[in-house]
């Protein structure tokens, strides 16, 4: 549920600005959220939230008080178009230090690099201006373009789970990690 983010700032790429999911962004977002094709590989099939995305936006229990949440979640917005065309999310966020990446891109635009950018902005965002040591990503292994963001992006396969469950459903996964010591070699050698 987007609703408030404790760090949350706006970050730009070449072709991308990521920011802060608005409800005036709920019509872009129908245009692909609720399709099937993004949750061949989800663990489960879109909610209603994703099928209607103004849903998003409206708190279902606005009486009950809750903490600020922790995670991170961006739309990622192309700069030519003006439309947010994906969602990027740091979640479950731990003390502070170890948090859960995920990213969807509307399936027409699919195969050009747009996750890549920004999950690459992402990364030097959260080693350069949090505390976060780990980002970590359960990956279907027939997921083929998400294995290769994860390679593309320096996480490090730590392990192939055999006939695990990801969220809902049964399947092999893959589990990558990077760690802010991983980000910081990586940088020192380029
Ligand atoms: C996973 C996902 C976010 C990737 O987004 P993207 O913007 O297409 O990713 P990129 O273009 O940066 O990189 C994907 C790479 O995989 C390749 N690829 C994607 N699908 C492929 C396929 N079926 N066969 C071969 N290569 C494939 C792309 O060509 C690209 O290749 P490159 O490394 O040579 O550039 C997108 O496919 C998506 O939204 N999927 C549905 C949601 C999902 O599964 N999210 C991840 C859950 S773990």
């Amino acid at each position: 549920m987007i609703l408030e983010y404790k760090y949350l700032r706006a970050l730009e790429t070449g072709r991308l600005i990521l920011r802060k999911p608005l409800i005036s962004d709920a019509d872009d977002l129908r245009e692909w959220l609720g399709l099937e094709e993004v949750y061949t590989y989800w663990g489960r099939p879109a909610n209603k939230g994703e099928i209607n995305p103004e849903l998003m936006f409206i708190d279902p229990r606005p009486h009950v008080k809750r903490q600020p949440s922790h995670d991170f979640v961006w739309g990622i917005e192309l700069k030519k178009s003006g439309k947010v065309i994906g969602l990027l999310e740091v979640f479950d966020v731990q003390n502070d230090r170890y948090g859960k990446v995920a990213y969807r891109i509307a399936p027409q635009l699919w195969s050009r690099g747009i996750c890549t950018e920004a999950m690459e902005r992402v990364v030097d965002f959260i080693y350069t201006e949090t505390a976060l040591d780990r980002l970590e990503a359960t990956v279907d292994v027939r997921n083929i373009g998400s294995n290769r963001v994860m390679e593309k992006c320096g996480f490090i396969l730590e392990g192939t789970v055999r006939h695990g469950k990801m969220v809902n459903r049964f399947c092999d996964y893959h589990i990558y990690g990077l760690l802010k010591d991983d980000f910081i070699r990586a940088n020192a050698k380029n």
